[in-house]
């Protein structure tokens, strides 16, 4: 039956699978609710679907459709048109955001953010003291999530150090994924200058600054530990930049969309072969095998079916 859902939509909105790249960055479809699937939570009747095993594959969970969280569109896409989902379009577009965020941190727009906002020293979430509703907290949530989820991880988006201008020597992360100040809380607290650039600490070497001569204890293996770190990086002439670590130096929605596609669909390793010698029915019987998908009295009940007995009715 699947099969002919299939089809019937490939038909029907009349697209045509092309295996070549892609002539366009992304199609739309109209159509019923096997594209669409909305939710009836509002209307008065039984038949609900705002409980699991429904949205199990949904970033929301369940929330009243009647679909896993996928629908057609997103799993014929998946098989060969060599377009994303909608899904990843649209974290994309965030991620998109972030770069520029990042990488015009001297625009007015983004001084404007950093002034409410404050300033984003901490690696491991993005702008995490946002709570409340609105489309800037969506915009975190979005990036953070993608983080959580390991589809976009923060540090995919990193600073490179050349001449140390434009970097916070404590507050930044630039050497390793964590700031420093993080990573050597007490060396932090012996700073002269806590908001210092990286270039004041380099004179063709470096030559750190501390309130008070660090000559015992454990201070000085973290002492120690960041000279290590610092040894490798010497500073140039040229700017301070951010690189993108997924595909390519600087950001690119496609490579951000293919990302966080291959995280979150599913991946149908091989391609079906249908034998032509034996009758369809028992072709699609065998397919459903493969996938797990064959209603059992068991499955059945698991999805809320009154079923009479569990038990093979061969055994009974
Ligand atoms: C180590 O650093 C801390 C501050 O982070 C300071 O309170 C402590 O006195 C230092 N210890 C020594 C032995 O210098
Ligand atoms: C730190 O030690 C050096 C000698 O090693 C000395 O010249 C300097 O005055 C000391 N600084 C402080 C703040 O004690
Ligand atoms: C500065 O160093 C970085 C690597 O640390 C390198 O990518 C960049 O090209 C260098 N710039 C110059 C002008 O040498
Ligand atoms: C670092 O590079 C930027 C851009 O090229 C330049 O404006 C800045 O003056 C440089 N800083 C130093 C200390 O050379
Ligand atoms: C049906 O149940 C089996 C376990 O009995 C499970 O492995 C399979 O994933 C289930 N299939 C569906 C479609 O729920």
């Amino acid at each position: 039956m699947a099969i002919y859902h299939v089809f019937g939509i490939l038909v029907q909105f009349g697209i045509v699978a092309v295996f070549a790249k892609p002539q366009v960055p992304c199609y739309f479809i109209f159509g019923d609710s096997l594209v669409d699937s909305g939710n009836n939570n509002e209307l008065v009747t039984k038949a609900k679907a705002n409980y699991l095993p429904y949205g199990i594959d949904f970033p929301q969970g369940a929330t009243g459709r009647f679909t896993n969280g996928r629908t057609m569109a997103d799993i014929i896409d998946k098989g060969g048109l060599g377009i994303g989902s909608l899904y990843s379009l649209k974290h994309t577009l965030i991620q998109k955001w972030r770069w520029r965020f990042l990488t015009n941190l001297h625009a007015l727009w983004a001084r404007l953010i950093t002034a409410i906002h404050g300033r984003n020293s901490d690696s491991t979430t993005f702008f995490s003291h946002i709570k409340t509703n609105g489309v800037w907290p969506r915009i975190v949530g979005s990036i953070n999530s993608m983080h959580e989820k390991n589809h976009i991880p923060l540090s995919s988006m990193k600073r490179q150090v050349n001449n140390g201008s434009y970097t916070k020597f404590w507050y930044d992360s630039w050497a390793g994924s964590t700031p420093l100040k993080s990573l050597f809380p007490r060396l932090f607290h012996l700073a002269v200058n806590k908001d210092c650039l990286v270039r004041d600490y380099w004179n063709n070497g470096w030559c750190l600054n501390w309130i008070r001569n660090i000559s015992s204890g454990p201070n000085v293996s973290h002492l120690h530990t960041l000279q290590n770190i610092l040894s490798t990086i010497t500073l140039n002439d040229s700017e301070d930049v951010w690189t993108w670590s997924v595909g390519g130096s600087t950001f690119t929605v496609k490579s951000a969309r293919y990302r966080i596609d291959q995280g979150f669909l599913p991946d149908h390793g091989h391609v079906t072969r249908w034998n032509n010698l034996i009758p369809k029915k028992i072709n699609i019987f065998i397919w459903r095998a493969l996938r797990d998908r064959l209603p059992s009295r068991w499955n059945l009940s698991r999805k809320g079916i009154e079923m009479n007995s569990l038990n093979c009715p061969i055994c009974d």
